[in-house]
């Protein structure tokens, strides 16, 4: 039996908003120097599929914050597991997301990244929950607005199973309520 109630985003939609979003950043950015900071873990498929349409110069970094345990629901608590390698000041930034659900997460990575003196700091995100939001979140470039149900897929988990499929898919509640 299938762990999916229903596949929302296929691998060919994910790769076309993907080519739209990398050409409205590439225009957005041409010309300076730009830093994209990765979401660990979620974010590692939208960050190496997006960078790959960057030109050679934009630059990768990453950053591993926790909101969630390995459930479902937030906790609203943030800690830094890992912090970026590179140096803010001056740098135009890019955090990339795979998901704002309540936002929580992000306004409050926003704030941080926000003190180290970065000529400025946006966000892209692949999905966003517009009906779970609890803290709106300024998102310059979002992929796809979805319903607020859990999902999982292209790098989004469920007790860190999942991340490896292509396309984003809608958990079945019997899953996560087992
Ligand atoms: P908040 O609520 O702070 O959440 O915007 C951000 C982080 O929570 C995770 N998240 C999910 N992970 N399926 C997942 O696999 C989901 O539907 C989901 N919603 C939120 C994710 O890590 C995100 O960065
Ligand atoms: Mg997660």
């Amino acid at each position: 039996m299938s762990d999916f109630s229903e596949v929302l985003v296929s691998e060919n939609s994910i790769g076309r908003k993907l080519d739209e979003m990398a050409e409205a950043i590439r225009r957005d950015y041409e010309g300076q120097d730009l830093l994209l900071v990765g979401v660990l873990k979620g974010a590692v498929m939208v960050m190496a599929d997006l960078a790959r349409r960057m030109p050679p110069h934009v630059q990768m970094d990453w950053m591993a914050v926790s909101s969630y345990g390995s459930g479902t629901k937030s906790s609203g608590v943030v800690r830094i597991l890992k912090d970026l390698d590179a140096d803010l000041t001056g740098r135009h930034v890019l955090i990339v997301e795979d998901i704002i659900d309540t936002g929580v997460t992000l306004s409050w990575l926003l704030g941080n990244l926000r003190t180290r003196g970065a000529a400025s700091v946006e966000v892209a995100a692949l999905l966003r929950k517009p009906k779970a939001a609890v803290v709106e979140v300024p998102c310059k470039y979002v992929g796809f607005d979805i319903p607020p149900d859990f999902v999982v897929g292209y790098g989004l988990d469920f007790a860190e199973n999942y991340r490896t499929l292509p396309f984003v898919a809608v958990l079945k509640p019997e899953v996560y309520e087992k």
